[in-house]
Protein backbone atom coordinates (compact mmCIF):
# COMPACT_ATOMS: atom_id res chain seq x y z
CA UNK A 1 0.00 0.00 0.00
CA UNK A 2 1.53 3.51 -0.95
CA UNK A 3 1.99 6.11 1.57
CA UNK A 4 -0.84 8.21 0.22
CA UNK A 5 -3.01 5.16 0.52
CA UNK A 6 -2.80 4.08 4.60
CA UNK A 7 -3.01 7.90 5.68
CA UNK A 8 -6.70 7.47 3.99
CA UNK A 9 -6.92 3.92 5.51
CA UNK A 10 -9.99 4.38 7.70
CA UNK A 11 -12.23 7.09 8.33
CA UNK A 12 -11.29 8.52 11.42
CA UNK A 13 -13.95 7.96 14.64
CA UNK A 14 -14.78 11.65 15.32
CA UNK A 15 -16.41 11.29 12.09
CA UNK A 16 -20.20 9.58 12.43
CA UNK A 17 -22.62 11.29 10.00
CA UNK A 18 -23.55 8.42 6.97
CA UNK A 19 -25.39 11.93 5.27
CA UNK A 20 -24.56 15.77 4.57
CA UNK A 21 -26.59 17.22 4.08
CA UNK A 22 -26.11 20.86 5.54
CA UNK A 23 -23.52 22.98 6.70
CA UNK A 24 -26.01 24.06 9.74
CA UNK A 25 -25.70 20.64 11.55
CA UNK A 26 -22.22 20.15 11.28
CA UNK A 27 -20.01 21.31 13.95
CA UNK A 28 -16.61 23.58 13.49
CA UNK A 29 -14.65 20.13 14.37
CA UNK A 30 -16.73 18.27 11.33
CA UNK A 31 -16.11 20.86 9.13
CA UNK A 32 -12.73 21.39 9.61
CA UNK A 33 -12.22 17.60 9.43
CA UNK A 34 -13.46 17.61 6.01
CA UNK A 35 -11.60 20.42 5.11
CA UNK A 36 -8.18 18.54 5.85
CA UNK A 37 -9.34 15.72 4.27
CA UNK A 38 -9.99 17.50 1.15
CA UNK A 39 -6.11 18.91 1.46
CA UNK A 40 -5.15 15.77 2.04
CA UNK A 41 -6.76 14.14 -1.38
CA UNK A 42 -5.58 17.08 -3.22
CA UNK A 43 -2.32 16.42 -2.09
CA UNK A 44 -1.96 12.73 -2.39
CA UNK A 45 -3.91 12.55 -6.02
CA UNK A 46 -1.96 15.86 -7.28
CA UNK A 47 -4.83 18.26 -7.80
CA UNK A 48 -7.59 15.23 -8.23
CA UNK A 49 -6.43 14.11 -11.10
CA UNK A 50 -4.66 10.77 -9.90
CA UNK A 51 -7.09 7.43 -9.01
CA UNK A 52 -6.86 7.12 -5.36
CA UNK A 53 -9.23 3.73 -4.71
CA UNK A 54 -10.68 3.93 -1.42
CA UNK A 55 -14.29 3.24 -2.67
CA UNK A 56 -13.83 0.28 -5.28
CA UNK A 57 -16.79 -1.85 -5.44
CA UNK A 58 -18.85 0.95 -4.10
CA UNK A 59 -21.57 2.45 -6.43
CA UNK A 60 -22.62 6.43 -6.57
CA UNK A 61 -25.49 7.59 -8.03
CA UNK A 62 -26.13 11.51 -9.42
CA UNK A 63 -29.82 11.98 -8.90
CA UNK A 64 -30.19 15.82 -10.12
CA UNK A 65 -33.54 17.33 -10.65
CA UNK A 66 -32.21 21.08 -11.51
CA UNK A 67 -29.41 21.63 -14.23
CA UNK A 68 -25.59 21.82 -13.08
CA UNK A 69 -22.62 21.74 -14.65
CA UNK A 70 -19.69 22.10 -11.84
CA UNK A 71 -21.81 19.88 -9.07
CA UNK A 72 -22.59 16.79 -10.79
CA UNK A 73 -19.08 16.91 -12.85
CA UNK A 74 -17.14 16.73 -10.15
CA UNK A 75 -19.41 14.68 -7.98
CA UNK A 76 -18.68 11.87 -11.17
CA UNK A 77 -15.16 12.63 -11.14
CA UNK A 78 -14.67 12.61 -7.71
CA UNK A 79 -16.17 8.84 -7.65
CA UNK A 80 -14.15 7.70 -10.09
CA UNK A 81 -10.74 8.77 -8.88
CA UNK A 82 -12.29 7.29 -5.43
CA UNK A 83 -12.42 4.04 -7.70
CA UNK A 84 -16.36 3.70 -7.33
CA UNK A 85 -18.91 3.29 -10.04
CA UNK A 86 -20.81 5.83 -11.07
CA UNK A 87 -24.62 6.36 -12.65
CA UNK A 88 -25.90 10.06 -13.93
CA UNK A 89 -29.72 9.94 -13.32
CA UNK A 90 -31.56 12.23 -15.85
CA UNK A 91 -34.79 13.58 -14.80
CA UNK A 92 -35.84 14.76 -18.22
CA UNK A 93 -35.74 11.25 -19.87
CA UNK A 94 -36.72 9.51 -16.31
CA UNK A 95 -40.45 7.52 -15.33
CA UNK A 96 -40.87 10.62 -13.69
CA UNK A 97 -42.59 12.17 -16.96
CA UNK A 98 -45.22 9.28 -16.26
CA UNK A 99 -45.98 10.52 -12.92
CA UNK A 100 -43.64 8.57 -10.51
CA UNK A 101 -42.66 10.55 -7.12
CA UNK A 102 -39.15 11.49 -5.99
CA UNK A 103 -39.46 9.29 -3.46
CA UNK A 104 -40.80 6.21 -5.49
CA UNK A 105 -37.79 6.85 -7.93
CA UNK A 106 -34.87 6.68 -5.10
CA UNK A 107 -35.98 3.74 -3.61
CA UNK A 108 -36.06 2.25 -7.31
CA UNK A 109 -32.56 3.23 -7.99
CA UNK A 110 -31.41 2.29 -4.22
CA UNK A 111 -32.77 -1.29 -4.85
CA UNK A 112 -30.20 -1.59 -7.12
CA UNK A 113 -27.76 -1.84 -4.64
CA UNK A 114 -26.33 2.01 -4.43
CA UNK A 115 -24.05 3.14 -1.69
CA UNK A 116 -24.49 6.61 -2.25
CA UNK A 117 -27.26 9.02 -3.39
CA UNK A 118 -26.13 13.20 -4.37
CA UNK A 119 -29.25 14.77 -4.79
CA UNK A 120 -30.03 17.97 -6.21
CA UNK A 121 -33.77 19.62 -6.16
CA UNK A 122 -35.61 22.72 -6.09
CA UNK A 123 -37.55 21.80 -2.95
CA UNK A 124 -35.93 22.27 0.11
CA UNK A 125 -35.74 19.40 2.51
CA UNK A 126 -35.64 16.71 -0.48
CA UNK A 127 -31.68 15.50 0.37
CA UNK A 128 -33.77 15.46 3.97
CA UNK A 129 -36.83 13.60 3.38
CA UNK A 130 -34.30 10.65 0.95
CA UNK A 131 -31.82 10.61 3.68
CA UNK A 132 -34.77 9.50 6.74
CA UNK A 133 -36.44 6.76 4.16
CA UNK A 134 -33.09 5.42 2.01
CA UNK A 135 -30.59 2.80 3.24
CA UNK A 136 -27.56 4.52 1.58
CA UNK A 137 -25.43 7.91 2.11
CA UNK A 138 -27.09 10.74 1.23
CA UNK A 139 -25.25 14.19 0.02
CA UNK A 140 -27.23 17.34 -0.70
CA UNK A 141 -26.14 18.89 -3.88
CA UNK A 142 -28.60 22.31 -3.83
CA UNK A 143 -32.55 21.67 -1.99
CA UNK A 144 -33.69 24.78 -3.65
CA UNK A 145 -32.37 27.94 -1.93
CA UNK A 146 -31.97 26.39 1.54
CA UNK A 147 -28.18 24.83 1.04
CA UNK A 148 -25.77 23.44 -1.53
CA UNK A 149 -22.78 22.23 1.80
CA UNK A 150 -20.07 21.46 -0.77
CA UNK A 151 -20.57 24.56 -2.20
CA UNK A 152 -20.01 26.35 1.04
CA UNK A 153 -17.11 23.95 1.85
CA UNK A 154 -15.23 24.22 -1.18
CA UNK A 155 -15.89 28.45 -0.83
CA UNK A 156 -13.97 27.90 2.33
CA UNK A 157 -11.30 25.79 1.23
CA UNK A 158 -10.37 28.59 -1.55
CA UNK A 159 -10.45 30.87 1.55
CA UNK A 160 -8.29 29.64 4.08
CA UNK A 161 -5.64 28.16 1.21
CA UNK A 162 -5.34 32.30 0.53
CA UNK A 163 -5.19 33.73 4.31
CA UNK A 164 -4.08 29.84 5.74
CA UNK A 165 -7.52 30.46 8.89
CA UNK A 166 -11.05 31.71 8.72
CA UNK A 167 -11.11 33.04 12.14
CA UNK A 168 -11.12 36.98 12.14
CA UNK A 169 -11.81 37.29 8.39
CA UNK A 170 -14.49 39.46 6.92
CA UNK A 171 -16.58 37.65 4.02
CA UNK A 172 -19.38 39.53 2.31
CA UNK A 173 -22.08 37.67 0.47
CA UNK A 174 -23.49 40.01 -2.41
CA UNK A 175 -26.06 39.65 -4.17
CA UNK A 176 -29.26 37.37 -4.10
CA UNK A 177 -29.04 36.32 -0.81
CA UNK A 178 -33.05 35.70 -0.68
CA UNK A 179 -32.28 32.63 -3.27
CA UNK A 180 -29.07 31.79 -2.59
CA UNK A 181 -27.83 28.24 -1.16
CA UNK A 182 -24.76 28.93 -1.27
CA UNK A 183 -25.16 31.91 1.04
CA UNK A 184 -26.45 29.76 3.42
CA UNK A 185 -23.99 26.97 3.44
CA UNK A 186 -21.32 29.75 3.54
CA UNK A 187 -23.13 31.82 6.34
CA UNK A 188 -23.40 28.50 8.88
CA UNK A 189 -19.77 27.15 7.44
CA UNK A 190 -18.15 30.37 8.09
CA UNK A 191 -19.60 31.66 11.28
CA UNK A 192 -18.65 28.28 12.93
CA UNK A 193 -14.86 28.67 11.90
CA UNK A 194 -15.00 32.02 13.70
CA UNK A 195 -15.20 34.72 10.55
CA UNK A 196 -17.32 37.78 10.60
CA UNK A 197 -19.96 37.59 7.85
CA UNK A 198 -21.86 40.92 5.62
CA UNK A 199 -24.44 39.79 3.46
CA UNK A 200 -24.80 42.85 0.92
CA UNK A 201 -27.48 43.33 -1.89
CA UNK A 202 -30.63 45.24 -3.11
CA UNK A 203 -33.15 45.12 0.44
CA UNK A 204 -35.52 43.23 -1.98
CA UNK A 205 -32.65 40.68 -1.64
CA UNK A 206 -31.00 40.73 1.92
CA UNK A 207 -33.49 40.98 4.82
CA UNK A 208 -32.25 42.44 8.07
CA UNK A 209 -33.46 39.41 9.89
CA UNK A 210 -29.91 37.89 9.14
CA UNK A 211 -28.68 39.93 12.43
CA UNK A 212 -30.40 37.50 14.65
CA UNK A 213 -28.12 34.90 14.24
CA UNK A 214 -25.21 37.44 14.13
CA UNK A 215 -24.58 38.55 10.39
CA UNK A 216 -24.47 42.46 9.39
CA UNK A 217 -26.07 42.99 6.44
CA UNK A 218 -25.71 46.22 4.72
CA UNK A 219 -27.45 47.44 1.17
CA UNK A 220 -24.14 49.46 -0.43
CA UNK A 221 -21.62 47.72 -1.80
CA UNK A 222 -19.17 50.66 -1.65
CA UNK A 223 -19.43 51.12 2.31
CA UNK A 224 -17.95 47.96 3.22
CA UNK A 225 -15.37 47.73 0.46
CA UNK A 226 -12.32 48.65 2.60
CA UNK A 227 -12.74 46.23 5.20
CA UNK A 228 -13.14 42.77 3.65
CA UNK A 229 -11.11 40.07 3.45
CA UNK A 230 -13.59 38.13 0.56
CA UNK A 231 -16.16 38.99 -1.44
CA UNK A 232 -18.25 36.06 -2.62
CA UNK A 233 -19.71 37.43 -5.51
CA UNK A 234 -23.37 35.86 -6.11
CA UNK A 235 -25.66 34.77 -8.76
CA UNK A 236 -29.45 36.90 -9.66
CA UNK A 237 -31.06 33.62 -9.41
CA UNK A 238 -34.09 35.08 -11.66
CA UNK A 239 -35.14 31.38 -12.30
CA UNK A 240 -36.73 31.55 -8.68
CA UNK A 241 -38.38 34.87 -8.63
CA UNK A 242 -41.64 35.92 -9.70
CA UNK A 243 -40.77 39.81 -10.15
CA UNK A 244 -38.00 41.46 -11.05
CA UNK A 245 -36.14 42.32 -7.54
CA UNK A 246 -34.53 45.41 -9.21
CA UNK A 247 -35.30 48.20 -12.06
CA UNK A 248 -32.75 46.40 -14.73
CA UNK A 249 -29.91 44.40 -14.75
CA UNK A 250 -27.82 47.66 -15.79
CA UNK A 251 -28.73 49.13 -12.82
CA UNK A 252 -27.75 45.94 -10.46
CA UNK A 253 -24.59 45.86 -12.04
CA UNK A 254 -24.22 49.81 -11.42
CA UNK A 255 -24.48 49.34 -7.67
CA UNK A 256 -23.37 45.59 -7.23
CA UNK A 257 -20.98 44.29 -10.14
CA UNK A 258 -17.73 44.23 -9.16
CA UNK A 259 -15.25 46.46 -11.48
CA UNK A 260 -11.66 47.90 -11.58
CA UNK A 261 -13.03 50.86 -9.76
CA UNK A 262 -14.53 49.22 -6.99
CA UNK A 263 -11.47 46.79 -6.78
CA UNK A 264 -9.34 49.82 -6.22
CA UNK A 265 -10.75 51.04 -2.84
CA UNK A 266 -10.48 47.07 -1.51
CA UNK A 267 -7.56 46.06 0.40
CA UNK A 268 -4.54 45.13 -1.41
CA UNK A 269 -5.02 41.14 -1.13
CA UNK A 270 -8.71 41.18 -1.61
CA UNK A 271 -9.89 37.23 -2.43
CA UNK A 272 -12.89 37.54 -4.99
CA UNK A 273 -14.91 34.20 -5.42
CA UNK A 274 -18.05 33.32 -6.89
CA UNK A 275 -19.98 30.06 -6.50
CA UNK A 276 -20.78 29.77 -10.63
CA UNK A 277 -22.02 30.02 -13.15
CA UNK A 278 -21.10 33.34 -13.79
CA UNK A 279 -23.09 36.26 -15.51
CA UNK A 280 -20.00 38.58 -16.76
CA UNK A 281 -20.76 41.95 -16.87
CA UNK A 282 -23.16 41.28 -13.91
CA UNK A 283 -22.38 40.83 -10.63
CA UNK A 284 -17.99 40.73 -11.96
CA UNK A 285 -16.61 42.05 -14.81
CA UNK A 286 -14.52 39.79 -17.49
CA UNK A 287 -11.63 41.94 -16.05
CA UNK A 288 -11.77 41.26 -12.31
CA UNK A 289 -13.54 37.74 -12.54
CA UNK A 290 -9.91 36.62 -14.56
CA UNK A 291 -7.93 38.91 -12.41
CA UNK A 292 -5.29 38.44 -9.96
CA UNK A 293 -7.25 38.41 -7.17
CA UNK A 294 -9.82 35.83 -8.78
CA UNK A 295 -9.68 32.49 -7.54
CA UNK A 296 -13.28 31.34 -9.48
CA UNK A 297 -11.51 28.32 -11.22
CA UNK A 298 -9.16 27.25 -8.38
CA UNK A 299 -12.91 26.56 -6.21
CA UNK A 300 -14.04 24.43 -8.59
CA UNK A 301 -10.28 22.30 -8.15
CA UNK A 302 -10.88 22.51 -4.79
CA UNK A 303 -14.77 21.26 -5.33
CA UNK A 304 -13.00 17.94 -6.48
CA UNK A 305 -11.42 17.24 -3.69
CA UNK A 306 -13.74 17.95 -1.52
CA UNK A 307 -16.41 16.04 -2.51
CA UNK A 308 -13.75 13.20 -2.83
CA UNK A 309 -13.80 13.93 1.23
CA UNK A 310 -17.15 13.90 1.65
CA UNK A 311 -17.67 10.38 -0.39
CA UNK A 312 -15.01 9.34 1.27
CA UNK A 313 -16.45 9.94 4.73
CA UNK A 314 -20.05 9.55 4.41
CA UNK A 315 -19.53 6.10 3.08
CA UNK A 316 -17.07 4.78 5.19
CA UNK A 317 -18.39 4.98 9.05
CA UNK A 318 -18.85 1.54 10.70
CA UNK A 319 -22.15 0.63 11.09
N1 LIG B 1 -21.94 26.25 -8.22
C1 LIG B 1 -22.80 25.31 -8.71
O1 LIG B 1 -23.53 24.64 -7.96
O2 LIG B 1 -22.72 25.16 -10.04
P1 LIG B 1 -23.63 24.16 -10.89
O3 LIG B 1 -25.07 24.62 -10.76
O4 LIG B 1 -23.12 24.23 -12.29
O5 LIG B 1 -23.48 22.78 -10.28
Amino acid sequence: MSIELAEFEAVPRSWTRRHLLGLEELSAEEITLILDKAEMFREATAGASKKIPLLTGKTCVNLFFENSTRTRTSFSLAARRLGADTIDFSASTSSLSKGEMVIDTAKNIEAMRVDAMVVRHRTPGTPHLLAQNLDCSVINAGDGPHEHPTQGLLDIMTIRQRFGHIDGLTVALVGDIAHSRTARSNIWGLKKLGAHVIVCGPSTLVSPRWEEVGVEYCYKLDDILSRVDVLNLLRIQFERQYSRPFPSVREYAHLYGMDRQRLAKTKGNILIIAPGPINRGVEVTPDVGDGPHSAILQQVSNGLAVRMAVLWLVTGIEG
